[in-house]
């Protein structure tokens, strides 16, 4: 017996990183899982593991800042899966830009990919969750909502933008037993590298004083996707070493 027995979960940004711990964690606790990502090999890669594992699975590239591509990834994914219970949106990119000397695209960028791709594809799957009448979703944020960091006024604003729109989203579908959440990672070591000087003096913020794994944060995830999610509406978990306690 798995916890997500029967379970049909779409991950965004699912070829590398978070993702794919996500993903793969939820395929070894009996789930079904679609593997999204712009990164088509990597996806590819993820989804060829999971059938493996003897769950089905479709990899799909996809940019989840791009309106018309969303909707037909997720078109494809309930096409090959089923409608889905659970969809994690983690997909992101970081960039460190003091706000004096950024370029609107990149702020513009920033705002596509790590927020706006989340109205996207929550959007897409909710009718068809609600009709199954279990739903979860859980949305990456990040610890730098909280606390912001030099250079990072675009992805602070927009992980926190991801924490004001769970919050927001949980009062529109909790009623249905869809129960929508957010994890805010500290430091993780995965392929999303920050300058190393900037990574360094992060690090030394650190409680713990190391970064965290990828199988440090994917349980809370998995713990978000379960019946045991219930009664958690609309709240963010912060894995993130001693960064910001709360
Ligand atoms: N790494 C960290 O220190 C850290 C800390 C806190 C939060 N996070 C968040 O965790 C999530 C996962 O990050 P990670 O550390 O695994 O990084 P990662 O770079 O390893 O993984 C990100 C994945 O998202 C995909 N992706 C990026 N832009 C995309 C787009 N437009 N369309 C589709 N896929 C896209 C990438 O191809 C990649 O597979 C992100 O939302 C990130 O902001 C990371």
């Amino acid at each position: 017996m798995g916890q997500l027995d029967n379970r049909i979960a779409i991950v965004t940004g699912a070829a590398t990183g978070l993702g794919r711990g996500i993903a793969m964690l939820y395929a070894r606790e009996g789930a079904d899982v679609a593997v999204l990502d712009r990164n088509k090999a990597g996806a590819e890669t993820v989804a060829a593991a999971i059938e493996q594992l003897g769950r089905r699975s479709i990899a799909i590239e996809v940019d989840v800042g791009d309106e018309d591509a969303v909707n037909a990834a997720m078109t494809a994914a309930m096409d090959r899966l089923g409608a889905p219970n659970i969809l994690v949106n983690n997909a992101g990119i970081v960039t460190v830009s003091p706000m004096e000397g950024m370029e609107t695209a990149t702020w513009d960028d920033m705002m596509r990919i790590n927020l706006k791709s989340v109205f996207l594809c929550t959007r897409a799957v909710l009718p068809a969750m609600r009709a199954k009448g279990y739903g979860r979703i859980i949305n990456i944020s990040s610890q730098i909502a909280h606390k912001g960091g030099f250079g990072m006024t675009h992805y602070a604003a927009a992980k926190a933008g991801v924490i004001g729109l769970t919050k927001s989203l949980a009062h529109e579908v909790t009623g249905d037993n869809i129960a929508v959440n957010a994890i805010c990672p500290g430091p993780l070591d995965t392929d999303m590298k920050l300058p190393p000087d900037w990574a360094a003096n992060k690090q030394n913020d650190l409680v713990i004083g190391r970064q965290g794994r990828v199988e440090e944060i994917a349980p809370t995830a998995l713990l978000l996707a379960t019946e045991n999610a219930a009664f958690y509406v609309g709240t963010t978990f912060n894995p993130n070493g001693g960064d910001v306690m709360m």
